[in-house]
């Protein structure tokens, strides 16, 4: 199993560029089930989540190929096999945004069912609850859940009784093949919903409203193939970011839309570092000294539960108290304790972790345990004194694109160990 060596204290310098975003061309791949034409995609992430959305994808029927230029083809003529099974769900949970794609194709969808991860329970009820408003029947047998739709979809009105973020991707995907008008409210407002709106509409779909908390969506008979790119991966800028700042160095995030994670830059700005913006790139400057902020997790435009970790590697070195509240998942403080091994002091309690800062983070030995939690350690390692050694960084490869060489080609002491 492959580990990152970091030797810390290093300053960063030059340009950070970003890929572009895995949870934009999850959904992206999903829609590409809607057709039988082929789609291209440019800009998809080479990370380990993507490889698995393929298979997934290769599972169905779809025919996928690498182009040269680093862009996919994916062509679903035909769907020989209706069902994300067991061996990919458990791998990847974002395997369920097949659910709505594939019945509103075929009339019949088969998904496991996913069980607990490590950030929270994350039960996927609303699709299910939504798929149902739109005139399917579930049931749920041996694990898995299955939606049948004989004679198609009906538009609806869907009301999320709580936002979620691929719910609504998943309906606004099933919703574009369903006959008459579905309207989604309490939709999802994250850029990924956009992004996939406008895939979809190039696609031939008619839809109204993504970006905002209702979604209306006239379906159509059919959809068409489409060329699309995706967007910059906003989590993995805002990540890059922060490398810049708890390095207190002179960097360019570049080739993201500071616009997408503008609560981050804000809190940022508020603990005193210097962050400069353009319309594609964010540049950090060195400071003497940062304070500590309060930062509590919200659905977009609110603070990313996506940053949540890696903004508290960085308030373990501002001076003062932070109240870290997150909100959205009910388990995403498994970096506190790997964090307290290098150093930090933290206190739990409940949906809240209390950071106490400065700490004068040492390296260690750490043990990353889910996507976002790695990144807080790669970045506590950044600013540690002497070596850290991060076990288990197949969490890191699932969602960052060639983390370790872009930070080392900024200078930092990273290297991929086995
Ligand atoms: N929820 C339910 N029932 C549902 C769906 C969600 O109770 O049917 C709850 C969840 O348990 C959670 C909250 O609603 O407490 C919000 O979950 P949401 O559905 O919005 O999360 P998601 O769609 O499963 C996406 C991202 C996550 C990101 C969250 C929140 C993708 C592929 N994943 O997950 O990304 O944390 O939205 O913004 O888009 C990551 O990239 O590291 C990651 C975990």
């Amino acid at each position: 199993m492959d580990k990152f060596r970091i030797t810390g204290r290093e300053t960063l310098s030059g340009e950070l560029p970003v890929s572009g975003s895995k949870n934009s061309a999850l959904p992206a791949l999903a829609a590409c089930l809607l057709t039988e034409e082929p789609v291209i995609l440019h800009r998809v992430p080479r990370v380990k989540d993507i490889g698995t959305m393929l298979k997934l994808l290769e599972h169905n029927g779809a025919i996928v190929e690498w182009l040269e230029d680093g862009s996919l083809r994916i062509e679903a003529k035909k769907i020989v096999n209706p069902e994300a099974p067991y061996e990919i769900v458990k791998t990847m949970r974002a395997s369920s945004l097949v659910l709505g794609p594939l019945a509103a194709r075929t009339g019949v969808a088969r998904v496991s069912v996913p069980g607990g991860c490590s950030i929270g329970a994350r039960p996927i009820n609303l699709h299910i609850n939504g798929l149902e408003h739109l005139g399917a029947t579930v049931q749920q047998e041996h694990g898995y859940i299955e939606a049948t739709a004989p004679d198609g979809l009906l538009g609806n009105t869907v009301h999320f009784e709580r936002i979620t973020v691929t719910g609504t991707e998943d309906l606004m995907m099933a919703a574009a093949l369903a006959r008459g008008k579905t309207v989604l409210e309490n939709a999802a407002r994250e850029p990924e919903v956009v992004d996939l709106a406008e895939l979809l509409t190039k696609m031939g779909a008619r839809i109204q409203g993504a970006g905002s908390s209702r979604i209306e969506i006239e379906g159509v008979e059919r959809l068409r193939g489409a060329e699309h790119t995706i967007i910059a991966d906003r989590i993995e800028a805002g990540t890059l970011v922060i490398a810049g700042v708890i390095t207190n160095s002179e960097v360019t995030v570049t080739g993201c839309v500071p616009e997408h994670f503008a609560a981050l830059i804000s809190k940022l700005r508020r603990a005193g570092a210097r962050v400069e913006e353009s319309a594609t790139a964010v540049r950090t400057t060195p400071v003497t000294r940062l304070r500590s902020v309060d930062v509590t997790t919200e659905e977009h435009p609110g603070f990313a539960t996506d940053l949540q970790a890696q903004f508290l590697a960085l308030m373990t070195v501002a001076t003062g108290i932070s109240f870290i509240t997150e909100n959205i998942f009910e388990n995403r403080f498994m970096h506190v304790p790997e964090l307290a091994r290098m150093g930090a002091n933290i206190r739990i309690e409940g949906r809240q972790a209390i950071v106490a800062g400065p700490s004068s983070l040492t390296g260690a030995q750490v043990m990353c345990s889910d996507l976002r939690a790695s990144a807080s350690l790669v970045l506590a390692a950044l600013v540690a004194r002497g070596e850290s050694i991060l076990d288990r960084v197949y969490h890191v490869d699932r969602g960052y694109e060639r983390i370790e060489d872009k930070l080392r080609q900024a200078g930092a002491r990273i290297e991929r160990i086995d």
